[in-house]
């Protein structure tokens, strides 16, 4: 180090002071430093801190004498910053010379080279692609503890018809079970969307340097070993400049928000005095300042408001994008706040949502209720008309024909004595009478995936197998191998895998 480079850094205060005789006007330096948000990526940078260090060293970049304090100075702020004696703070740009110049304090001169055959475009990317794959984690099992909640209340629901509806209009019987297996389907399909996105980010571009690689004798390979990541950059330009995992996991954020939405209308819908198919317990519902009746559902609501920010969290990450040159830009650094952003809500809203459903109050009695005066057996009866020989169309006539009587009569489809029925439906018998009851409708929908409680009930078991295997995949996870020789105290030994 020359007397220069220290004075020149001590002058810009940067890590990068060299080539400037004057330091950063403080507006330009608040509007540029990431410190404030990239923050939460200091136990992700120092893991991989930890594995480039320790590659340099078995690669013979660096030598004992260096490796050794600095292994052990960064497992120390590891320590600390995960125990909350280490905050970070200070006016560094970002979390990346924050943890240089802390680990400098700590250690002296041996930090200085341990960005050798490093910058920070590689490292603020495997950084981001460590903190992003725990976060999908946290995810994932939030999902699944939400799965398990629906799957439960399923197992109870399967004898409990209510209407199934379309254009929000009732429409034919279905059963509770059925209904929440729907949300359920479409939960386990976000938790394979979450899986893929942690695959996608499981490429290391570590060892990238700042575009175009280095001349000193790395081993990507190993730093990604030493990380847990399966896989490791076939392009150094592309890992500096990739964020596609990053829009992966904000889209996979997105769609199980918008999933989410639209149970959370159904709470909000169903336990509307209109509707009245379910309350809420007093832990999952809130008053009103004015109104003292109130009992809001606005937990529910919040969810469905929250969907929104994800949405915004990946229109703004896709926007980011868009027209972005080759390499590295500025403009990436904000891709933090937005994956952020997604995974936090993500992560809450399951939360919440699993919390909010274990405190609905299922009225039965209003379902099975609302089975009535709205004709759903209809089908059926067209239906059966088919069985008897009639064409769908024809059939599809003569059942309306049939609704329209029995509207005019006041009177359930299944409660019109034959001989009037037989005037619109001349097939129609006493059997055909007889399958027009919610519970005969339902008991008929034995299509593969029907609503059928027989049908359903595999469709249970198919549920569960699905769940098991989501349960699997987060449970198969493991530390990784800097992480178990860091918890060991190991990172100098001479095989830690
Ligand atoms: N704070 C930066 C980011 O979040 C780190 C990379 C900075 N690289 C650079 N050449 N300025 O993207």
């Amino acid at each position: 180090v020359s007397v220069r480079d220290e004075k020149n850094e001590a002058k810009t205060g940067k890590m990068w002071g060299g080539r400037f005789a004057v330091s950063l006007d403080p507006a330009i330096h608040r509007f540029t430093t990431s410190l404030p948000f990239d923050q939460r990526l200091a136990r992700y940078d120092l893991l991989g801190s930890l594995a480039h260090a320790r590659m340099l060293f078995e690669r013979g970049v660096l030598a004992r004498d260096a490796a050794a304090p600095i292994l052990d100075g960064l497992a120390g702020m590891l320590r600390d910053v995960e125990s909350g004696s280490l905050a970070v703070s200070g006016d560094d740009e970002d979390v990346h010379s924050w943890i240089e110049r802390v680990l400098g304090e700590r250690i002296g001169e041996p930090a200085r080279r341990l960005h050798t055959a490093r910058s920070r475009n590689d490292q603020t990317a495997v950084a981001l692609r460590l903190y992003v794959r725990d976060a999908i984690l946290r995810c994932h099992r939030a999902a699944s503890s939400l799965a398990q909640v629906w799957l439960e209340q399923a197992a109870e629901h399967t004898e409990t018809l209510l209407p199934g509806y379309t254009h929000l209009q009732r429409a034919q019987p279905v059963t509770l079970a059925h209904h929440l297996l729907a949300h359920f389907w479409s939960l386990r399909a976000d938790n394979e969307r979450l899986e893929a996105a942690y695959a996608r980010a499981g490429t290391s571009p570590l060892g990238a340097g700042a575009l175009a690689g280095t001349p000193h004798p790395i081993d990507p390979a190993r730093t990604a070993a030493l990380l847990g990541l399966p896989r490791v950059f076939p392009n150094s330009m592309w890992a500096v400049a990739d964020r596609d995992y990053v829009v992966e996991t904000a889209f996979a954020c997105a769609l199980l928000l918008v999933h989410l939405s639209r149970f959370a209308e159904e709470v909000v819908l169903w336990t509307s005095a209109e509707v009245g198919f379910a309350k809420l317990a007093d832990r999952v519902a809130k008053g009103s300042s004015l109104m003292p009746q109130k009992k809001n559902p606005e937990p529910a609501e919040l969810l469905r408001g929250k969907s929104a920010r994800t949405i915004g969290d990946l229109t703004a990450l896709l926007t980011l994008l868009k027209g972005l040159p080759l390499t590295y830009n500025s403009d990436l650094q904000e891709d933090k706040e937005a994956i952020f952003d997604a995974l936090d809500t993500c992560e809450a809203s399951l939360r919440a949502a699993a919390v909010l459903a274990g405190g609905l109050e299922l009225d039965v009695a209003k379902m099975r209720a609302a089975l009535h005066g709205g004709f759903l057996t209809a089908t059926d009866l067209a239906d059966g008309l088919v069985v008897r020989g009639v064409p769908f169309r024809t059939a599809h006539e003569q059942a309306g024909a049939a609704v329209q009587m029995a509207e005019r009569r006041g009177l359930e489809l299944w409660e019109l004595p034959l001989d009037e029925l037989r005037v619109a439906c001349p097939r129609a018998d006493e059997d055909l009478l007889g399958a027009l009851s919610p519970e005969a409708s339902l008991r008929s929908r034995r299509s593969p995936g029907g609503a059928a409680p027989a049908q359903v009930r595999e469709q249970l078991e198919l549920a569960r197998a699905a769940l098991d295997k989501g349960l699997r995949f987060s449970a198969e996870q493991r530390p990784s191998p800097i992480r178990l020789a860091f918890e060991q105290g190991r990172l100098l030994d001479e095989e830690i895998v």
